[in-house]
């Protein structure tokens, strides 16, 4: 058994991919209120992704049921110990990546989330499942909030916040990257300012397009 498939966390898991899934009918509503060419500015923006988290702020919006798996995965086989996401929402993500993160033997998930509902509910769900120990919520801005008291050395890093804040928030945390850390960005296709930095040849890092919506990329 792992932490991942143990109580409490399989059934905590369970419950909330099932929560977010009756929420996609939503999530569909809230996308459909704006044009596509709203949704595509606000996408774009590194101004307006406030507003536009700001409707979606009573949605889960989490990674699918197999990036969960993979990001478990990943931060196992690495040995991760030291773990920094942006955009935490309800939490499910960092679930997956403390789990990791407690069968390596201990270590440190920095997560950040603005909308303060969410970082609250992430914290009752990470209290939930055992984990909140492992945990330090940033709540605000992932721009100010990763600017400061970064660890050391960082073996992982998602990417899950504004798709068009990657490249800055790449930035910030590039220092501390160790060689061989990894970089998930979910829904990278979003963020073709970060697809074209990483994976450019001298970039310093290897990159690669993974299953149909996940960017997994290594510090050389
Ligand atoms: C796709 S959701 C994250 C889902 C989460 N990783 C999971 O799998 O459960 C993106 C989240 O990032 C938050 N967010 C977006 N931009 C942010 C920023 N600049 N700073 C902090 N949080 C941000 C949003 O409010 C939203 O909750």
């Amino acid at each position: 058994m792992t932490t991942l498939t143990a109580a409490p966390l399989a059934d905590l898991l369970n419950r909330l991919f099932e929560e977010a899934d009756a929420a996609e009918p939503e999530t569909v509503a809230a996308a459909a209120d704006l044009s596509d060419e709203e949704e595509a500015r606000m996408r774009r923006s590194k101004t307006d992704y406030v507003e536009f988290y700001g409707r979606l702020k009573n949605l889960p919006l989490p990674v699918s049921r197999e990036t969960g798996a993979l990001l478990y995965m990943l931060a196992r086989s690495s040995k991760a110990r030291s773990i920094v996401e942006f955009g935490t929402s309800f939490g499910i993500s960092t679930l997956h990546l403390a789990a990791a993160l407690r069968d390596n033997g201990g270590g440190r998930l920095i997560t950040t989330e603005f909308e303060p509902s969410k970082a609250a509910r992430a914290r009752e769900n990470l209290t939930a499942g055992g984990l909140i120990d492992l945990v330090e919520i940033r709540e605000g801005d992932a721009l100010k909030t990763l600017s400061v008291h970064l660890p050391e050395t960082i073996d992982l890093v998602l990417l899950d916040g504004a798709k068009a804040l990657y490249p800055e928030i790449l930035s910030l945390v590039e220092s501390r990257l160790k060689p061989g850390a990894l970089i998930v960005a979910d829904n990278a296709d979003m963020s073709p300012d970060y697809l074209e930095r990483i994976r450019s040849p001298g970039s310093g890092y290897k990159s690669v397009p993974f299953a149909d919506d996940v960017e997994l990329s290594m510090r050389l």
